[in-house]
């Protein structure tokens, strides 16, 4: 047997998994970290509590996994920024993807390269969480520490450097930080001499199943690994699971429900869309690409309305059950915490439209998930407009935990919906990574055959989808109609 380990850097822990050739998982370990917020708006971690749990987690891997571990991969949140000296040192805490204390340098960036040259060069416009605005916001904030910085990294290839003292990343996660020219899959100069950044600073852009060197023996004594296992560039969070969800071809897409939801779509080609409304990205497979919606609260939505009222999962999605589809005319715009795609609104705000005396909780269960849907369609409808034809969603996460949610997917979404038999993850799709790197596999296309699929899928019921498509029209033109009214709201309350 053949093992390879895939790591994942969360946000709010790391998470590790050793996978067989086979695909099967044969250990998994955790170890979580704290995340700071020091100021409204601030989103903070330290790198060191990273590698600390790293370690953590791949010391009981090797501790339980008795077969030789020949590869590894890593993969993490996106978009954060780790700052480093001359000597390889975290200057400052890093700066997270959802830290939003950028918007002031985002407008810089919009201004100095155009905001149309940008999104053409990139893929993508200067949106607060990715890494370049923080990069200008240290410059100008902090320029004692600015003054010290010779790399600046990623967050899993700031744990790369601790394994294997190699400066490297990899294009699904390099095309986050707004530096990367999407169709070269390099370092964009013109972005770097626009923005003043210089690029010694970034490390080698691979790809994501190429090895970046492997883990130093001090490291694998300490840890109690192998010597020589070869690292993987790995990929973005979002890349790493699509491989571990077998996206990896056009026209399948996944639909991803955490306390964020996630639609990724695999894409050939780089196609962009210019206003900016969903993210394009390189793919964690060699030369192709992917597009991927944001809807900030989706089973945060569901967790939110569950604190608020008081009332267990298990009973209010048999309640959901009870209704039927468009919850008999009720509608729930789920921008609880400002909407990403495809408003990019901070200000965004969540509403229930149309309660009538008739509405019972049970409505308003079934409106809210059916509103957390929707705004994952508003994503679907975007990448429709580029050309992305889905043929099948596969539905991983919260989401595809009960047969509610993956019939209103395939009801939304007016595509079959199927979910894969193991729920990894990232770390999973960074393990499959971690095993071509270890030439377990010749490609990422070869080593995705070990992802299986539940046995059948659940198919739209081609009634429901009709109310759906109705009321999808009323609830996408709803923000348009509130959107003055909802920042006219956000400024009374913080006056
Ligand atoms: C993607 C994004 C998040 C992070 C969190 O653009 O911001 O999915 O990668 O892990």
């Amino acid at each position: 047997m053949t093992v390879a380990v895939g790591v994942d850097v969360g946000t709010t822990g790391a998470r590790g998994v050793a996978v067989d050739e086979a695909g099967e998982v044969v250990a998994g370990a955790t170890s979580t970290y704290e995340l700071r917020t020091p100021k409204p708006l601030w989103a903070e971690q330290d790198p060191a509590d990273w590698w600390r749990a790293v370690q953590i987690v791949l010391g009981r891997l090797a501790g339980e996994v008795g077969e030789p571990i020949a590869g590894l991969g890593l993969t993490g949140q996106m978009h954060g920024s780790v700052f480093l000296d001359s000597a390889g040192a975290v200057i400052r805490p890093a700066l997270l993807w959802n830290d939003q204390r950028t918007a002031r340098q985002c407008s810089e960036i919009s201004e100095r390269v155009g905001a149309e040259r940008l999104a053409r060069i990139t893929g993508n416009p200067a949106l607060t969480g990715f890494q370049a605005p923080k990069v200008l916001w240290l410059r100008e904030e902090e320029p004692e520490h600015y003054a010290r910085v010779a790399h600046v990294l990623l967050p899993k290839d700031y744990v790369r450097l601790r394994l294997t003292g190699e400066l490297a990343t990899d294009a699904s996660d390099a095309a986050g930080t707004l530096f990367l020219g999407l169709r070269e899959r390099r370092w964009s100069s013109t972005i770097l001499d626009a923005l003043e950044v210089p690029a010694e600073w970034l490390p080698e852009v691979y790809e994501s199943p190429e090895p970046t060197g492997v883990i130093s023996a001090e490291v694998a004594s300490a840890i109690g690994l192998p010597r020589g296992i070869p690292v993987a560039a790995g990929g973005g969070d979002n890349a790493a699971a699509a491989i571990g969800t077998a996206i990896v071809r056009d026209g399948v897409v996944s639909s991803s429900i955490g306390t964020s939801g996630v639609l990724f779509a695999h894409t050939d080609t780089a196609s962009t869309d210019l206003t900016g409304r969903i993210h394009a990205f390189c793919h964690a497979v060699p030369s192709k690409y992917c597009l991927l919606g944001v809807t900030l609260s989706a089973g945060g939505s569901l967790r939110w309305w569950r604190d608020t009222i008081g009332v267990d999962y298990d009973t209010l999605i048999g309640e959901a059950e009870s209704v039927g589809p468009g919850a008999e005319g009720l509608i729930f715009l789920p921008y609880l915490t400002g909407e990403r795609t495809p408003h990019l609104d901070p200000e965004a705000r969540g509403v229930f439209f149309g309660l009538t005396a008739r509405h019972s909780r049970a409505h308003m269960t079934r409106a809210l998930l059916e509103g957390v849907l929707f705004s994952l369609r508003d994503a679907l409808e975007t990448m429709r407009e580029l050309g992305v034809r889905p043929s099948m969603v596969v539905a991983t996460g919260g989401g595809s935990s009960s047969s509610l949610w993956r019939q209103l997917q395939a009801d939304v979404y007016s595509t079959a919906v199927g979910q894969t038999v193991i729920q990894e993850g990232a770390a999973y799709g960074a393990a499959l990574l971690g095993h071509v790197a270890a030439g377990t596999f010749a490609s990422v296309e070869e080593a995705v055959r070990a992802v299986r699929m539940v046995e059948g899928v659940t198919e739209p019921d081609l009634r429901a989808a009709g109310v759906y498509d109705a009321t999808f029209e009323i609830y996408r033109s709803l923000y348009a109609r509130t959107e003055d009214l909802m920042h006219g709201l956000t400024a009374l309350a913080a006056s």
